[in-house]
């Protein structure tokens, strides 16, 4: 999932002079014993998502690795990450040694998401923190790569070891009406591969039906038409499933205008938009929250549409995008979870409550916006440049501490 880093810079220049250093959002230590409970996969209703990739790979030859972007070992020049990831509890037989070196001279490990464990972990660590589950990517572009099959079956295994709910997601934003409906690709995938994971005992279903969604529709970056786009939902709608759709931030005044990809949108039966970078944290509330998210929230309300907000921590794309330019750093920075934390808050508090809540991302660490346990500032390499959490935070979990904290407010106020 991108959006193009001009416009994410545009946000981020305009909100730079804002000062912050709001230290009052911490959470407290507190276990959720109830949330570890098995999750009802019955209902979307009061459920606290998170996107989960799962895309990153030991470096072989031809393998899209997602750490270097040139294949090969990941290091200082070769690499494609902005954060790096904790690894001190994930099995040792499932990491590799990059060409970063750390604070204590050795080289930082990073992990195969297809080996054993892996996802297993990353479940494990949902069920501890009372976070419902995940919306894993399936890649358009890569639907004939086996490994995000491997990723399925564990988090198929995981969600049902660990009572976590999962659905999956089509990320098409490589899709192209022109080269052929997308639509017919996806309705052909979903009946010869995903449909047999929807009947697992942990998969998420809505109104009875198991929830599938399709990110990618209506961006001026993607080449799906909307008769396509409208297609989707419904060929999907007609196969048995319930259907939500990924959309732009600004999907709102095309349906109330009927203008651009309003038909497309007006086919879901949930629409999810894709905020990451549309906001910073100096003009989310008086500005999207107020002039975009509430007003968009009744008209999917007056449309019998379902609502999925999104909420991201941060984002940070400077290795993504070659190094070339020094702002994506940190572009929209954490602030140490405020900024997090305010959005969580607004959606919790909407009027018309969304039916559920998208978190951007487990493990998305190219964007910067993974919630995964992080390495923090001072434990960082010394050669090379990344983004820390910081080093006050009592673990590396703190963000999936606070999206557990979130995540139980939420079901609470919609329940
Ligand atoms: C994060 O919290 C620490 C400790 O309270 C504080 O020193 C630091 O300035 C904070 N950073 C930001 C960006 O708020
Ligand atoms: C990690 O810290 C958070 C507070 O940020 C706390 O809620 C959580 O329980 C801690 N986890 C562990 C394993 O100590
Ligand atoms: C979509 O496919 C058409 C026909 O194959 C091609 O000409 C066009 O460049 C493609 N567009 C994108 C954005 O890839």
């Amino acid at each position: 999932m991108r959006v193009t880093l001009s416009s994410l810079l545009l946000v981020a220049t305009a909100s730079a002079a804002k000062a912050h250093g709001n230290h009052e959002n911490h959470p407290r230590a507190h276990q959720n014993y109830e949330r570890t409970a098995t999750v009802d996969v019955s209902t979307l209703k009061g459920k606290w998502l998170y996107g989960y990739q799962g895309w990153f790979r030991k470096p072989a030859s031809g393998v899209n690795n997602h750490w270097s972007p040139n294949g090969g070992t990941p290091g200082p020049g070769n690499v494609e990450v902005d954060f790096l990831p904790d690894v001190s509890q994930y099995p040792t037989n499932c990491l590799f040694p990059s060409t970063l070196t750390a604070p204590n001279g050795q080289p930082v490990q990073l992990y195969d998401n297809t080996c054993e464990g892996v996802v297993d972990l990353h479940f494990k660590w949902m069920q501890q923190y009372g976070i419902d589950g995940v919306i894993v990517q399936r890649f358009l572009s890569h639907l004939s790569d086996a490994s995000f099959i491997t990723i399925l079956n564990q988090v198929e295994a995981a969600a049902v070891k660990y009572g976590r709910g999962f659905i999956v997601e089509y990320d098409a934003s490589g899709g192209n009406s022109s080269a052929g409906s997308v639509a017919n690709e996806i309705l052909a995938d979903y009946n010869s591969v995903v449909k047999t994971y929807t009947s697992s005992s942990a998969y998420i279903h809505q109104n009875g039906k198991p929830a599938v969604m399709v990110f990618g529709v209506g961006f001026p970056t993607v080449a799906i038409s909307v008769s396509d786009g409208a297609n989707i939902a419904t060929q999907l709608k007609n196969a048995g499933a319930y259907v939500g759709l990924g959309v732009p931030s600004t999907f709102g005044s095309d349906v109330r205008g009927n203008t651009g990809f309003a038909s497309a949108y007006k086919a879901a039966n949930l629409i999810s938009p894709w905020t990451v970078g549309s906001y910073s944290e100096g003009g989310y509330m008086a500005g999207y929250h107020t002039t975009t998210q509430i007003p968009d929230s009744q008209t999917l309300k007056s449309l019998g549409i379902d609502h999925a907000p999104l909420v991201w921590p941060g984002t940070s794309a400077y290795h993504l995008n070659g190094v070339t330019n020094p702002s994506a750093f940190d572009y929209f920075p954490r602030y140490n979870g405020s900024f997090y934390s305010m959005q969580a808050d607004a959606v919790t508090s909407l009027a018309i409550k969304p039916l559920f809540v998208f978190n951007a991302m487990f493990d998305e660490m190219n964007e910067g916006t993974g919630n995964l346990p992080s390495l923090k500032t001072s434990q960082l390499p010394t050669n090379d440049k990344f983004v820390g959490y910081d080093n006050t935070f009592a673990n590396t979990s703190f963000y999936l501490a606070l999206g557990g904290q979130k995540a139980t407010a939420f079901a609470k106020a919609v329940n």
